[in-house]
């Protein structure tokens, strides 16, 4: 079985894995099946949100799994509609009551909402609730190197990782530099990009075929090359398996390029523009 071993160190000391497990939209007793046959297939962090209504069935997954909790990072996103400093806490409180934790992993802010003024509301509560030890790491979703600096220069503590579309259609290289220049972690969500899928473009196509792997493990193997930590969803236990099975290859620095390079032909995301998208 391949575990997803931990394989960053964050910038408040603390590690994830190098592939993370997506969790939208998996709810209900179908959800929790989905989710403990990740835990049992080896991914030790999942990735979910209030928005996807999903996070008892999280913590029903854990408990079920057997798997121990030290083990596991359970992660989760502050909605648009609790931004302001109040609403922010008590939706930590809510989530980690609902994952039945007594702490959350990693929370972020799910879109920073820019036309609504309170990201930065929403980042000083997360600065708190860090300090008074009801979240360990703190992170953002959807923000842009505007919405990063001014977040840092506000507080002056920098989110630990920032979760952002992408994927060979859109690689975000000039985003990965800011990450880099600021130690955030890229973390991404719709890895494989498959809005439409890019698994037929010849650069991910070839390299499968090159590898004896399939085009999926080509993008995710793509993804850790360029440093960015996938969070892949699959409802299938051998696709699940797939996903975390990437130590047997290695990429070449050309297929990296061309893979990359299929951003510059299609660079389309598929959600909206994090500086107009409301996403309450
Ligand atoms: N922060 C945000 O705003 C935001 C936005 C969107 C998503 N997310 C997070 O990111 C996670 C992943 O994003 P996503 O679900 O949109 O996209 P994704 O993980 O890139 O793709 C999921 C799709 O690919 C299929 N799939 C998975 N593994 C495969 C494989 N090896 N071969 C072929 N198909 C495969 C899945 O189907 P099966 O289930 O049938 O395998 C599913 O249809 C979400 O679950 C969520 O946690 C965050």
């Amino acid at each position: 079985m391949a575990t997803a071993l931990m394989a960053h160190t964050l910038n408040d000391g603390t590690m994830v894995p190098a592939v993370g497990f997506g969790t939208y939209p998996l709810a209900g007793e179908d959800g929790i099946a989905a989710m403990v046959s990740a835990l049992e297939n080896g991914y030790r962090y999942l990735d979910a949100a209030v928005n996807y209504e999903n996070e008892r069935e999280v913590g029903q997954a854990l408990g079920r799994s057997g798997t121990p909790r030290e083990q596991v990072r359970l992660a989760t996103k502050i909605p648009g509609r609790f931004h302001a400093r109040d609403l922010a806490l008590q939706s930590l409180r809510d989530s980690a009551e609902r994952m039945q934790v007594d702490q959350l992993d990693v929370a972020l802010i799910h879109w920073p909402n820019p036309s609504r003024g309170l990201y930065v509301e929403a980042w000083q509560a997360l600065v708190t609730a860090q300090r008074e030890g009801l979240v360990v790491t703190i992170g953002v979703s959807n923000f842009t190197r505007e919405h990063l600096e001014r977040v840092i220069a506000e507080t002056g503590v920098a989110p630990a990782l920032n979760q952002v579309e992408l994927h060979p259609y859109f690689p975000q290289q000039d985003l990965r530099e800011v990450h880099a220049r600021l130690g955030i972690l890229t973390q991404a969500w719709s890895p494989l990009g498959k809005r439409p899928s890019p698994f037929h473009e010849p650069p991910v196509a070839d390299a499968a075929r090159a590898h004896d792997v399939s085009p999926a493990q080509v993008v995710l193997r793509w993804h850790l090359q360029v440093g960015s930590m996938p969070v892949p969803k699959s409802a299938d236990a051998q696709r699940q398996r797939d996903n975390l099975a990437l130590d047997g290859f290695e990429l070449t620095d050309d297929e990296v390029a061309a893979i990359t390079a299929l951003g510059r032909r299609d660079g389309r995301r598929f959600s909206g523009d994090p500086d107009t998208h409301e996403e309450l």
